[in-house]
């Protein structure tokens, strides 16, 4: 049946936006916390910029779900704890893996919901901005 179907796909990307939703809310989370423990004043900077993208993400992303949801702070304690012990460039290539992953999904996206669009070139620059300071 038609209409079923094209509902079923309508709830599965639905499912995609809330997921994508609350990753960005967590990482609104990480990035805050990276941004307090490292050293370095213009990555501190960085982290912040970039915290603050991701909080305008999930705002983009809450219009079209119409749900509010809660920040998790596992990842952060996750990725903090990675840092304390393995160090900066290590959580850094994580991170990177992670945006470049995050326009990879996006973009599956894009098309139903064109928002999406500013969202995946703030997460192809955050990605840049990460290996610059991984190639340092
Ligand atoms: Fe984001
Ligand atoms: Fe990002």
């Amino acid at each position: 049946m038609k209409t079923e179907s094209s509902t079923e796909r309508m709830n599965e990307k639905k499912v995609q936006l809330i997921k994508a939703q609350q990753g960005e809310l967590d990482a609104v989370i990480l990035y805050r916390r990276l941004a307090e423990v490292v050293k370095n004043t213009k990555d501190k900077e960085l982290f912040l910029r970039i915290a603050a993208d991701e909080g305008k993400h999930a705002s983009i992303l809450k219009k079209y779900t119409g749900e509010t949801l809660k920040a998790s702070n596992f990842k952060a304690l996750v990725v903090i704890t990675l840092y304390k012990v393995l160090g900066l460039k290590f959580i850094l290539k994580l991170l990177e893996k992670g945006e470049l992953k995050a326009t990879e999904s996006y973009s599956l996206l894009v098309e139903e919901f064109p928002t999406i669009e500013e969202i995946i070139r703030d997460e192809a620059l955050h990605a840049t901005l990460i290996n610059k300071i991984i190639k340092r």
